[in-house]
């Protein structure tokens, strides 16, 4: 398996919402991809085997800081790094952006997303309440802060490091 992180293109959109729509309810509209596609300030990705996209990430400038603003990987490739590849792409958008934080909301029973996010050093900071629907559920909000610190730069580097080897 060879995975390729690409930007995201027009072209990608039925597969993407595709697999939006096997992985999250409620899904997001195509529209809504077509809004985050037209914004400047987006990082629109997608994981690519062999042609197919299988997995994808928006990451948001927000002022100074990055929001992850959806995160998916089709079923069958989960557990294979893909996550991670997309992620990696994301906080390389946060540090050409001179951004120092990145952050997300996740639901809170999400444990195979919450595991991701605190690989990067994610760690939460509030919940808000019934922020989901269909079902309605609370969202935490994970933040990773100074991601220009050693700390975070050797762990990020050691991620990295993982993935070469693998
Ligand atoms: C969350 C998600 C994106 C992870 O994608 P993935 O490609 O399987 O993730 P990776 O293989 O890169 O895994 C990275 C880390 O996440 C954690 N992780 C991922 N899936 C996990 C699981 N099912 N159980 C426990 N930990 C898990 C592990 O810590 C893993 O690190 P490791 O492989 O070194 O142990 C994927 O499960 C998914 O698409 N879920 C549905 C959509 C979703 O919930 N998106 C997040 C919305 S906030």
């Amino acid at each position: 398996m060879t995975v390729d992180i690409k930007k995201m293109r027009f072209e990608d959109l039925g597969a993407v919402v595709e697999l939006e729509n096997e992985l999250f309810s409620p899904p997001w509209s195509y529209n809504s991809f077509v809004t985050e596609l037209n914004s400047e300030l987006r990082s629109c990705l997608v994981a690519v085997d062999r042609g197919k996209v299988i997995g994808y990430a928006i990451g948001a400038m927000f002022y100074d800081e990055v929001h992850i603003m959806s995160i998916g990987v089709t079923t069958n490739y989960q557990r294979s790094s893909v996550a991670t590849k997309l992620m990696v792409e994301l906080l390389n958008y946060a540090y050409y952006n001179n951004s120092n934080r990145v952050l997300l909301e996740v639901r809170a029973s999400n444990k195979p997303a919450i595991a991701l996010y605190t690989k990067f050093g994610f760690a939460p900071v509030g919940v808000r309440k019934k922020y989901y629907t269909h079902p309605v559920e609370d969202a935490l909000v994970l933040i990773a802060e100074g991601i220009n610190d050693n700390d975070y730069k050797l762990r990020f580097e050691s991620i990295k490091d993982k993935l070469r080897v693998n």
